[in-house]
């Protein structure tokens, strides 16, 4: 139902989708006969696309050509893969988009390489872009994604921390991206350096609602939505934002610590879940991730007079209110 919505707010988009779907599996060919299942493996399990989505959105805004912005959108979405391969490897998750992560499939060791070699085809596909700024762009995203990650590590089952913390991790794990590929999308089409600036902030705003929406699906969403268990995050460690504010609450506390101590039965993992349901946990959560997603719009509200505007807003308010 909810896949299907999505596939209708990108209908206008199909042939160009089509495209980056067919370059994303020419991509990932190699003479690893590990390396080629790894990673289709993960390609062919879907996923929402949004990178290159809004790629190809705001490329929109200048001169459009989807032979020159593919170059662009398929590296995009290829950084989230290779990110996603080791985020999984780092939280030590079993599954991913309802299949086994490719650390559990083969080993941490594969899983290494297999990011790191979608890494490799990313970049080989934006040295077809000329812009010097572009690649500037996109270095500096991979470099704040492994500082988001690491700092992901560091404050992995720490309880003394704060919102604050948690901005700071998301920003560089998740919105810089997001951020990046709207930029990107911009820069590559000569979009004019005021478009750029604000798709780029749009990008920013959007991607902070994105991660903090899936922190909370994390809890509310069911584990045939999330193609992983719920209440993943705290017994990998991750203590989220709806985990933070529920901390505050003196009957849910003690059920975090000891879920961070881990491991928990089935039993506390409902009860978990059960209790930060009801709480004002996900309320506040959803507040902020709303707070964001009306910068975001915000920030539409300055771009030129384009249709594309209208899909901008369709599909952050879709981000914003999504099940999976
Ligand atoms: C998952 O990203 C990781 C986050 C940054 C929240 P997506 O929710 O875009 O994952 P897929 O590509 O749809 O599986
Ligand atoms: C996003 O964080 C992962 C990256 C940005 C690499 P999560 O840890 O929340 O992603 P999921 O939930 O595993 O998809
Ligand atoms: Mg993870
Ligand atoms: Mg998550």
């Amino acid at each position: 139902m909810e896949k299907m919505k999505l596939k209708m707010l990108y209908s206008g988009l199909k042939t160009e989708i089509d495209i980056i779907e067919n370059e994303l599996e020419t991509a990932l060919n190699s003479s690893s006969h590990f390396l080629n299942e790894a990673s289709l493996h993960l390609l062919k399990a879907g996923g929402k696309r949004i990178r290159p989505v809004f790629v190809l959105l705001a490329a929109k805004f200048g001169h459009y050509d989807i032979e020159n912005i593919k170059n662009v959108a398929v590296p995009l979405e290829l950084i989230h893969m290779a990110s996603l391969v080791h985020d999984d490897v780092i939280d030590n998750a079993e599954l991913r988009r309802g299949r086994a992560t490719v650390k559990a499939q083969f080993n941490n060791r594969i899983a290494m390489y297999n990011g790191d070699f979608i890494f490799a085809k990313a970049l080989e596909y934006m040295t077809r872009i000329e812009q010097p700024q572009a690649h500037q762009v996109l270095s500096n995203t991979m470099v704040e994604i492994c500082v988001g990650e690491i700092i992901q590590i560091e404050d992995k089952t720490v309880l003394e921390q704060n919102i604050r913390d948690y901005f700071r991790r998301i920003k560089r794990k998740t919105a810089v991206l997001i951020s990046s590929s709207c930029e990107l999308g911009a820069i590559a089409a000569d979009a004019s350096p005021d478009v750029v600036k604000r798709l780029k902030r749009f990008g920013y705003y959007v991607g902070m609602s994105f991660q903090i929406i899936d922190d909370i699906l994390d809890f509310t969403a069911t584990d045939k939505q999330l193609g992983k268990p719920a209440g993943s995050d705290l017994m990998q460690g991750n203590v989220t934002l709806p985990a933070l504010y529920a901390l505050e609450d003196e009957a849910i506390r003690p059920l975090i610590e000891r879920t961070l101590e881990g491991p928990i039965t089935e039993q506390e993992r409902l009860q978990l879940l059960k209790m930060i349901r009801k709480s004002s946990a996900i309320q506040r959560a959803n507040r902020l991730s709303d707070k964001y997603l009306e910068k975001a719009l915000h920030e539409i509200s300055f771009l030129p007079e384009n249709p594309v505007k209208k899909s901008l807003v369709d599909i952050a308010n879709f981000m914003g209110k999504r099940k999976f």
